[in-house]
């Protein structure tokens, strides 16, 4: 119970945080420390690959990208880089372009099969908010990384690895795994953390 009572509260501490982002990002996790309130081209900051967290999609279904442009009007521009080292001379691939008529929680599926994209890649999706408040237009950007290919289900513990064994699926099957033995309340105040952490960014 008390455990339950905390993740509440950092929870809704760190939604009232996030409200006053230029754009908060609820899900999923952004590449670390980064949150779309920097208007730093072309990741908001997080360009390299240094510490990452890798969300799963699979492509035969869209994907749900929930952000929160907080002022101004504008559009919602998602591309996806196949560089994981981001630069401003990385290709930028189009995904999707949605009007932002208002600032709200605007939760955008993606489909990545329709882009071309294929089972086993990694690729790093990044998300512009172009928003106009009082006549000035600024651009805020973030990036997550993704890797394409089934999801597991919770619980789930018979897992193919398919794929060839890179560095980077070393990688996200040793943080996959940490989080698999997590319990369920374990996970749900880590998430909340989490989610404060990306709120506190937002300043
Ligand atoms: C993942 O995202 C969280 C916020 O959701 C952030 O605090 C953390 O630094 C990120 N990186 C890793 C490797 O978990
Ligand atoms: C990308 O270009 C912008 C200017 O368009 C610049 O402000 C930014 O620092 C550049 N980013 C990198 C990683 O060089
Ligand atoms: C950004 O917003 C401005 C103002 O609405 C618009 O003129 C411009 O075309 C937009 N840029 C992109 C890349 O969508
Ligand atoms: C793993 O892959 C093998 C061969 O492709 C298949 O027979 C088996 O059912 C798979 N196991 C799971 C749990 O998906």
């Amino acid at each position: 119970m008390v455990k339950i009572f905390a993740s509440a509260a950092v929870t809704a501490f760190a939604l009232v945080q996030s409200a006053c982002a230029h754009m908060a990002v609820i899900s999923p996790p952004p590449r670390s420390g980064i949150i779309g309130n920097e208007l730093l081209k072309p990741c908001g900051g997080g360009n390299q690959v240094v510490d990452r967290n890798i969300t799963t999609f699979a492509v035969d279904s869209t994907s749900n990208f929930v952000l929160r442009p907080s002022h101004g009007t504008g559009n919602l521009i998602f591309n996806y880089f196949t560089d994981l080292d981001v630069t401003n001379s990385s290709k930028a691939y189009p995904l999707d372009d949605v009007p932002i008529s208002k600032p709200d929680t605007y939760t955008v599926p993606i489909d990545f099969a329709k882009a071309g994209l294929k089972d086993g890649q990694h690729i790093v999706v990044q998300a512009i908010y172009n928003g106009t408040d009082d006549g000035e237009t600024e651009q805020y950007y973030v990036c997550f990384d993704v890797k394409l290919g089934e999801v597991e289900s919770a619980g789930s513990d018979s897992e193919n690895h398919s794929d060839s064994e890179d560095e980077l699926d070393s990688v996200e099957s040793t943080k996959s795994g940490s989080i698999k033995s997590a319990s369920v309340s374990a996970k749900a105040v880590l998430g909340a953390a989490a989610g404060l952490a990306i709120a506190a960014f937002a300043f």
